[in-house]
């Protein structure tokens, strides 16, 4: 069922709100939080479904210490972005596609899911209720963060007698700032994902583990970390907060998604744009042999959009790829944020126009 509350036509305003507003500089917006006007709110038992929901202002929650999402981790969440087109409208990419991928996470983390209605009514509400802070055109997107998690209190380890379905949002422009391209490393000591746990799936508890070995590459330069499969140690998987891909001649490949790796939905669009311009894509085992081996490397991800991976380090080899003008991420790049903005029509049914 769909949320009971209806679109605010005016968003909760303050006149804080108003001056922090005011002073976005449009032009330098990163990856960080800007708070805007308003979140979106549901709660629902253990056993039954999410039925309504409000749009409330931004703002700290109140969490009872003994939740499972705080003691256990029982949490999932979602990225997904709406952009401002030249004619003024609203679009948002894709948000189906993350109501079903956190209907998945639930399964595996045993939590009650919204909908796929509920999902997107609730994203097009937070949306429509923090509107002025989705950037002009061309200068990023507002990037919208549902969460779901195990919210009620129980001391052992089972599913949350409640859970809470939050979204806000921010307006954001890159994630990395690097023009040229990102300096990888491979981290052949930890690992992302295994087999049968949960790196399939988009779990709160994915993402910590990572920044351990982030932080290390950042201190010594690297952008990002590219994680090896925990079986073999031979095979990439993805980077902390991204998908890969590789490119060699004609033939696009990236590591396929049999359980540790995150099912992206700006993976799985790029897939097809590449096809879509006679480019033959392999979802299968892409080596660390392969991978320094390739003419190009590319990043996709909600967050990173599409980035060329300029080097690639692992142990004291780095090898440098093909990047700028001439590299397909920047034609993919130029493909998938057309249709994100509306500047080519949308002929994949990709965009919700609210
Ligand atoms: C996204 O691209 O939405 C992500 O999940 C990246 C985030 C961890 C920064």
């Amino acid at each position: 069922m769909a949320p009971s509350v209806q679109p605010s036509s005016s968003p909760l305003r303050t006149s804080e709100g108003d001056e922090k507003y005011a002073n976005v500089k449009w032009e330098e917006l990163g990856f960080s939080l800007i708070p805007t006007d308003c979140m979106y709110v549901a709660k629902c038992r253990q056993g039954e479904s999410f039925t309504e929901g409000k749009i409330v202002p931004y703002g700290d929650i109140s969490i009872s210490p003994c939740c499972p999402i705080l003691n256990y981790g029982q949490g999932l969440f979602e990225g997904l972005k709406a952009y401002r087109t030249e004619d003024d409208r609203i679009l948002i990419f894709r948000p189906h596609e993350n109501a079903v991928r956190m209907q998945d996470g639930a399964e595996r983390l045993c939590m009650a899911p919204p909908s796929v209605e509920f999902f997107v009514e609730a994203v097009k509400q937070t949306v429509l209720a923090n509107k002025k802070w989705v950037p002009p055109p061309g200068k990023g997107a507002l990037y919208i963060r549902p969460l779901l998690i195990g919210s009620g209190a129980i001391l052992g380890v089972a599913p949350a007698p409640e859970y809470t379905f939050l979204i806000y949002a921010s307006p954001v422009g890159d994630y990395h700032k690097a023009s040229s391209g990102l300096n990888l490393k491979i981290d052949h000591k930890s690992h992302r994902a295994h087999s049968g746990g949960t790196g399939g799936v988009k779990s709160c508890t994915n993402y910590s583990p990572v920044v351990k070995s982030l932080v290390e590459a950042k201190s010594s330069g690297f952008s990002d970390v590219l994680f090896l499969d925990a079986a073999t140690g031979r095979n990439i998987e993805e980077a902390s907060a991204c998908n890969i891909f590789i490119v060699k001649g004609n033939i696009v490949s990236t590591p396929p998604t049999s359980g540790t790796i995150l099912p992206g939905i700006t993976r799985k669009s790029i897939s097809e744009l590449a096809r879509d311009i006679g480019y033959q894509v392999q979802e299968r085992d892409v080596s660390v042999d392969e991978l320094l081996e390739a003419d190009e490397v590319f990043c996709t991800g909600t967050a990173v959009v599409v980035k060329a991976v300029e080097t690639v380090t692992f142990h004291d080899k780095k090898v440098k790829y093909r990047t700028g003008e001439e590299a397909l991420s920047k034609k993919l790049h130029s493909m998938l944020t057309s249709i994100q903005t509306g500047l080519v029509e949308d002929t994949k049914g990709w965009m919700v126009d609210i």
